[in-house]
């Protein structure tokens, strides 16, 4: 969903943009190339995401040797200048240590450092854009719809095997029988469609795995909270309650003529095994023999937090916030829910 600005958010921007114009028409009287250049940069480096590190690179490397061939140039058209205001002008401005030509030949070395480091690292280290990043993790068959459902079938217990939990042979039995590989992932919202709950489970996966190292980046005493066979029993089980709640069924609504017709479409059908969400997943776990650590089976109890709340007991409430306060798992698990869901889900 998109953020919506808040009054603060004008405010600042306004104050910022006041102090951007007078800062920005100062440069440009100061010294023009620098006036622009630096708009240019800032404006570059605000899209470099869109427009990929190698592009943005390669931008900077070409204005940098633009700078620099103007500023070495500008000598030879002061050495031609006929007009002599224009000679002493020229020749004023150079001896100044901010003057034009320092000004654009130490920006030029700015740009090509900036700029080549940029193109290299964009070539050679990791995803360029969005898109393509979004084409690799798909082209490594890690998820995406394009990807076939046998593989991603395979990812699923590929990962889970190499857990080495005892039961987890018996639980991908389970899920087998449940019909969770063919299973949606909600009626109406992500992954409503066959193999959705299969393709959300990984998307969550991979979206856990990116938010533990960013995580472990900030705060590296907590990698033995996390283990990596905690966040894959985690994440690629913790939505197995719906592995047979959504059921194809024939629904009505009324045509563009106000008639009744009839359409399929995903229905809900608790009538299975009705025991929640969060705790749903973890006794059925349990029963099917998976070991599992406290902190596994408090981040799948309670990882729909704020949703299962709203008409708890306090008790209820109480027990949620002490295990969000001692549980790092739960944190990464719902944070990486809510991105599967909402955002590679969308
Ligand atoms: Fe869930
Ligand atoms: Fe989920």
């Amino acid at each position: 969903m998109k953020k919506k600005m808040t009054l603060a958010d004008w405010i600042l921007v306004s104050i910022l943009v006041l102090l951007a114009v007078p800062v920005l028409a100062i440069m440009v009287i100061a010294s023009p190339v620098l006036g622009i250049s630096v708009p240019i940069c800032g404006l570059l480096l605000a899209f470099r995401r869109r427009l990929g590190r190698l592009k943005v690179g390669l931008i900077l490397l070409v204005l940098g040797i633009a700078l620099a061939v103007a500023a070495l140039t500008s000598s030879e058209e002061w050495e031609r200048a006929e007009d002599n205001e224009y000679r002493a002008w020229v020749a004023d401005r150079r001896r100044s240590p901010c003057g034009p030509r320092e000004a654009m030949l130490l920006l030029a070395a700015i740009f090509l450092a900036g700029g080549g480091g940029m193109a290299v690292a964009g070539k050679f280290v990791g995803p360029k854009t969005l898109k393509e990043r979004k084409k690799e993790m798909s082209g490594n068959g890690n998820n995406g719809a394009d990807c076939p459902q046998e593989t991603l079938e395979k990812r699923f217990e590929a990962l889970l095997r190499q857990t080495g939990r005892r039961g987890i042979e018996n639980v991908l039995a389970e899920l087998g029988t449940l019909g969770f590989f063919s299973a949606p992932a909600s009626a109406r919202f992500h992954g409503n469609y066959p193999g959705g709950l299969l393709e959300h489970s990984l998307n969550v996966y991979d979206e856990a795995m990116l938010v533990r190292d960013a995580q472990l980046g900030l705060k590296p005493d907590i990698a033995a909270r996390l283990p990596l066979d905690s966040i894959a029993i985690a994440t690629l089980l913790h939505d197995v309650c719906k592995a047979e709640v959504y059921k194809e069924m024939e629904k009505f609504r009324k045509d563009k003529y106000g008639e009744w017709e009839k359409y399929n479409a995903y229905g809900v059908d608790y009538t299975g095994f009705p025991l929640g969400h969060g705790e749903k997943s973890v006794i059925r776990l349990l029963r099917w023999g998976l070991e599992m650590t406290d902190d596994e089976i408090m981040a799948i109890r309670w990882h729909m937090s704020g949703f299962d709340l709203a008409f708890q007991s306090p008790e209820i409430r109480n027990n949620y916030h002490e295990a969000a306060g001692k549980c790092p798992l739960l944190a990464i698990l719902k944070a990486a829910d809510g991105l599967a869901s909402h955002v590679l889900g969308t």
